[in-house]
């Protein structure tokens, strides 16, 4: 049995949370879902945006399942990728028939190190007008993160995994992590790896992102190029993500709590459901995954969604057909 802590948060979250549920809780999977308080509303009610008693419950949970926040959003989901000791940040970016995008058939995952690199918060000001970061990278989180890409797609059966690094440039720092992608790869004869400068690998992300299948990189590169995949396969709301720990995992959707169109029942649910499969196949379900993204890919084909694809229907609508849609 694994607990699930569900937080739905502000705006949009709550009712695309809302259509994620109605379709995990239609299959007898053995998780038990224990509903928290945290965001904007939380902080109005409790006058903290993430409650004691929540992270308490949290830590007691295998996974947190996690819509969106507000203003917020720093205090909560920030927060809790921190005290969860989240390493990996995986995003999936692909296409959808009849969402338009920049390309099609573009298939890839995103594999971001979590911890360290230019993100560890080690930024002084030296003297007036002189101000200084320190890039942090070391073997054992490299090879956690690379090793993760590897398992990732031996796990999903993908072929090619691909460093992004500056090695060139940053030769202590990128040129460590090279080292240690190339030594792990080794370990994986069935899959293919190589590697990019990161600066390149944008250019071909933007003209030909087939050639990514999993891509693994340093924290601030991996912050960069996520959004920039999911801009070229079309956008927010298809966008899920995971973020995954020793312990805890934390999985979301890329959006936010979408202020401007909340209340109104016509958030895309299509990233949060896809954030919920992704939960699916981290606790071993990876059939029920597959079903529920063709059941997600069969209504956006056929232009069942919500305004922002095209289509005329409601959050729940959209939910409901995919629910229907989902092979038995
Ligand atoms: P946002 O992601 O909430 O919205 C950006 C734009 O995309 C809006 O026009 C929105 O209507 C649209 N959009 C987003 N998700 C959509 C969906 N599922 N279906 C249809 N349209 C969708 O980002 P924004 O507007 O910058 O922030 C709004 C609030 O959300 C702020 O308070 C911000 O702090 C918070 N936020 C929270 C995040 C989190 O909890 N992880 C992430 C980003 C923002
Ligand atoms: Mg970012």
């Amino acid at each position: 049995m694994k607990k699930v802590a569900v937080i739905p948060g502000d705006g949009i979250g709550k009712e695309v949370m809302e259509a994620a549920m109605l379709i995990l809780e239609n299959f007898n999977l053995s998780f038990k879902y224990v509903w928290l308080e945290a965001g904007d509303e939380a902080e109005k009610k409790y006058g903290r945006a993430l409650p004691d008693e929540t992270l308490e419950e949290v830590r007691k949970c295998d996974a947190v399942l996690f819509g969106a926040a507000g203003e917020t959003a720093a205090d909560v989901i920030v927060r809790l990728r921190q005290e969860l000791k989240t390493f990996a940040n995986i995003r999936p970016a692909r296409t959808f028939k009849g969402v338009p995008a920049l390309h099609e058939n573009v298939n890839m995952v995103i594999v971001r190190e979590n911890t360290e690199c230019l993100y560890r918060g080690l930024e002084f000001e030296v003297a007036d007008g002189i101000t200084e970061a320190v890039r942090v990278i070391t073997r054992e989180a490299s090879e956690r993160i690379v090793r993760y890409a590897f398992e990732l797609a031996r796990r999903e059966g993908r072929k090619r995994v691909t460093a992004l690094h500056k090695a060139n440039v940053m030769r202590k720092t990128c040129g460590l992590f090279r080292q240690v992608f190339y030594q792990v790869a080794g370990e994986y004869e069935d899959i293919k790896a190589n590697d990019y400068y990161i600066d390149a690998a944008c250019m071909y992300m933007a003209m030909r992102p087939q050639m990514f299948d999993v891509v693994v990189t340093t924290n601030m590169f991996g912050d960069i190029i996520s959004d920039l995949a999911a801009g070229v396969v079309g956008g927010l709301g298809l966008a899920p993500s995971a973020n995954i720990g020793e312990k805890h995992a934390i999985f979301e959707p890329v959006h936010g709590a979408a202020f401007d169109i909340a209340g109104k029942g016509i958030a895309n649910p299509t990233a949060m459901i896809l954030t919920a499969c992704m939960m699916l196949r981290h606790f071993g379900y990876p059939e029920y995954a597959d079903r529920i993204e063709g059941a997600v890919e069969k209504a956006i084909s056929e232009g069942k969604t919500t305004p922002d694809l095209g289509g005329e229907l409601k959050t729940m609508e959209m939910a409901n057909v995919v629910l229907s849609y989902v092979e038995p």
